[in-house]
């Protein structure tokens, strides 16, 4: 289970400008090396009373002003969100020896950039983002079936499925965004942008592995 990592490794001087930059970078890496699912993150939320819970979600976009993913509203992630917007995601690339780590708030995307990105989606998931109230407890898969077929007759195929009111994106806005890439004797490379206080730019900084 100790592997080896042997990759080349990273320096300021190649960094990209922002982080967005050099995510965009690393990502197409990650899509080139035929990664599954390279979008897959982690998103850390806590409770009103700290406690921690994470879960993977699928990043939908990204540009310079955040990265963003959908789900539902009143699930456990979208309820917690609503109390305490820092949030964490994380990029696990494992067969590739990279890592990146988000730090940030979520803020939810406007109704009309949820409405354009739901239209994308196969009828089947819009209708699926219906039938569930995610993170409720179910009690029966029955139930699940008997809604999702309820929606089903109610909008066949072609016909147009509105937006669940309670369903829609974050967009995380970057307060730091860690770059880590795994080096021989784990002296790792692990480079970290930090925005400036006035907010317009970005520090970087070497982390001990
Ligand atoms: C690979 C993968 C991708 C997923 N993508 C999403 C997603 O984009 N949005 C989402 O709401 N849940 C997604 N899920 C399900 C979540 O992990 C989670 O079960 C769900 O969002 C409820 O989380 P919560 O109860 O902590 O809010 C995904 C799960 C996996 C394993």
């Amino acid at each position: 289970m100790r592997e080896h990592y042997r990759a080349a490794g990273i320096d300021e001087t190649g960094l990209g400008g922002t982080p967005f930059q050099q995510f965009t970078r690393w990502f197409q890496e990650a899509v080139g090396s035929g990664l599954y699912e390279p979008n897959a993150m982690v998103v850390g939320t806590v409770d009103a009373a700290g406690r921690p819970s994470s879960r993977t979600v699928l990043m939908k976009s990204f540009d310079e002003r955040g990265f963003v993913f959908y789900t539902n509203y009143g699930s456990r992630k979208g309820r917690e969100l609503a109390g305490n917007p820092h949030v964490s995601l994380l990029f696990p690339w494992h067969p590739i020896a990279r890592q990146v780590i988000v730090t940030g708030v979520a803020h939810r995307t406007g109704r009309d950039e949820t409405a354009a990105y739901f239209r994308t989606r196969p009828h089947g998931s819009q209708l699926g983002a219906w039938a569930s109230a995610q993170s409720s407890v179910v009690g029966a898969r029955e139930e699940l079936d008997r809604a999702y077929a309820e929606l089903a007759d109610r909008y066949p195929p072609g016909e147009q499925v509105p937006v669940p009111p309670e369903w829609g994106g974050f967009r995380v806005v970057p307060e730091a965004v860690e770059f880590w890439q795994g080096r021989e004797n784990r002296l790792h490379d692990r480079l970290r942008y930090v925005r400036t206080p006035d907010g317009e730019g970005w520090r970087i900084e070497r982390l001990s592995p």
